[in-house]
């Protein structure tokens, strides 16, 4: 539970209190305006004990006052202090509160010239939220001490209306965040491809400004989605799209896409995935298709004043005699001929066809497509940052802002039109993969040759991004949800 008062003076008994610190030469200086622990403080900072650097926690006990529990938080030098440093330090905050195993807290926040009230609040609540995240449902009643519950109620103080107001939107928006990380930290067989059908017609029974199609294997079979029918062949259950559309703005004719790379498992196929090649891992493979639902259900929430259509491309990339085969050709939904080089670049062939069915049947004004889609990227950017492809320098632009405004940064990667050479058969009209080099860059070659080129597109790969494994200050668990504050902050700046 989350609530917020006007003034530290007027916050409620709480189990702790954050009380925030800048590093600094001599000895480090509260960042905030309150005298009230002055005397508390003064051994801890001059003994050295405690320098401010960024994430450095301090917990001290007094005998009264409304919290028996003073956290000192460190946020390092105030000179370099960015939002993102923000959001680090208060989550590292939220988890020493709860190492402590602590229930309630209130929070005080930082002023510093450099970043304006309103981004710093919303960075200080955000990298709490993000970092209360838990993912427990897979832990049995043994490891149940293991199970640390995040705080259950956090005061921010010091917020005016206005601050509440945009508190509880970011808080709709984690969790949002979060409805997408329990997706894709979930089994691949409870997370498959009837939980994405079933969640999509909630969503529609839930919002009246929602509505939703499935497209089942019959479906699919009707309108020759060649593509995503073979991906999805060996499995159990049937590979499907699911479309949701979100009617924000009735007076615009403006409709974004959002299209999901859903495969709820990757084996690879028949080019299997060998151990080592990260297997294990692969129930992210979904990742995009969360995102492009879970923005369906922030837009809703949110009510934001805009048109949006997300496209679920999901199957399941099972081995097993009905596979589909290295070799083969298969005839895809815009009637492009496509020889199978390899079975484990099946994202690009289930986009393909969910993005040539939704450009002929669906007026779209500007598209992009979220996918997990190739290990280069990991190569290329790590998990810092997702790679970044589109055919239109203005929306990869606006698309970058919000990258650096939510921290859920792009790096823009060259469409260089050789890259399609690397796609050449000799039997079909294009091969889906190429060689390893640039495996990403020709991987959204794939793509676009299924766009049309009078749509603005971006294809976000976000192999790298969408699961870590390393954790990060506030991205407790591997799943990050990667997409849904980026998506936000860009749908809120058309
Ligand atoms: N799902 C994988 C990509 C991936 C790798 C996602 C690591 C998350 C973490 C994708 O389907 C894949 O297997 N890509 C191949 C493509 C290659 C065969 C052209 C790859 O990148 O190796
Ligand atoms: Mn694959
Ligand atoms: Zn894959």
């Amino acid at each position: 539970m989350i609530s917020s008062v006007p003034s530290e003076k007027k916050r409620k008994t709480a189990d702790v209190v954050v009380v925030p610190f800048w590093q600094d030469k001599k000895k480090p200086k509260v960042a905030c305006a309150s005298k009230e622990f002055e005397t508390l403080v003064k051994f801890p900072l001059t003994s050295g004990d405690f320098h401010g650097k960024e994430g450095e926690c301090l917990l001290l006990y007094r005998p009264q006052g409304e919290e028996k529990r003073v956290l000192l938080l460190g946020l390092g030098d105030q000179k370099s202090c960015l939002p993102d440093t923000l959001r680090r330090a208060y989550a590292s905050a939220a988890k020493a509160t709860r190492a402590k195993k602590l229930k309630s807290a209130n929070i005080l926040f930082p002023s510093t010239d450099l970043i304006s009230w309103d981004i710093a609040c919303r960075a200080v609540e955000e990298g709490i939220m993000l970092a209360s995240y838990t993912f427990d449902q897979l832990k049995g009643e043994s490891s149940k001490e293991e199970k640390h519950p995040a705080l259950q109620k956090i005061c921010f103080c010091g917020l005016n209306k206005e601050d509440s107001a945009a508190l509880k939107k970011t808080a709709t928006i984690v969790d949002s965040v979060n409805f997408v990380r329990d997706l894709v930290n979930g089994n691949a067989d409870d997370v498959n491809i009837d939980t994405f059908k079933k969640l999509a017609k909630d969503f529609e029974k839930k919002y009246s400004k929602v509505k939703t199609t499935v497209l089942d294997k019959k479906a699919l079979e009707k309108e020759k989605m060649g593509l995503i029918l073979a991906v999805g062949r060996a499995a159990t259950r049937d590979p499907a799209l699911v479309i949701l559309e979100y009617h924000g703005n009735p007076h615009s004719k403006e409709k974004t896409a959002v299209v999901g790379k859903g495969i709820t498992f990757d084996t690879g196929g028949l080019n299997f995935k060998v151990s080592g090649s990260g297997i294990e891992s692969m129930k992210c493979d979904m990742a995009g298709a969360a995102v492009a639902l879970g923005i369906i259900q922030a837009a809703a929430e949110l009510e934001l004043k805009v048109n949006l259509i997300s496209v679920l491309a999901l199957a399941e990339n099972a081995i097993g005699p009905a596979s589909y085969k290295p070799g083969d050709v298969y005839k895809s939904h815009s009637g492009k001929t496509v020889e199978i080089s390899n079975t484990d670049a099946e994202g690009r062939l289930v986009l393909a066809d969910a993005i040539s069915y939704l450009q002929e049947n669906y007026p779209v004004s500007q598209m992009i497509d979220f996918a997990t889609l190739t290990g280069g990227i990991v190569i290329a950017l790590g998990e810092e940052a997702t790679g970044l492809f589109s055919n239109h320098d203005e929306l990869a632009k606006r698309l970058e802002k919000s990258g650096e405004r939510t921290h859920e940064r792009l790096w823009r990667m060259p469409l260089y039109p050789e890259y399609k050479e690397y796609l050449k058969s000799s039997i079909a009209d294009i091969k889906n993969s190429g060689p390893r080099k640039a495996s990403s860059g020709s991987g959204a070659m794939f793509i676009e040759q299924f766009v049309k080129k009078s749509i603005p597109w971006a294809h976000l790969d976000i192999a790298g991004t969408a699961y870590l494994s390393e954790l990060k200050p506030y991205h407790p668990t591997a799943a990050t949800g990667v997409g849904i504050r980026l998506l936000v902050d860009f749908l809120e700046s058309i």
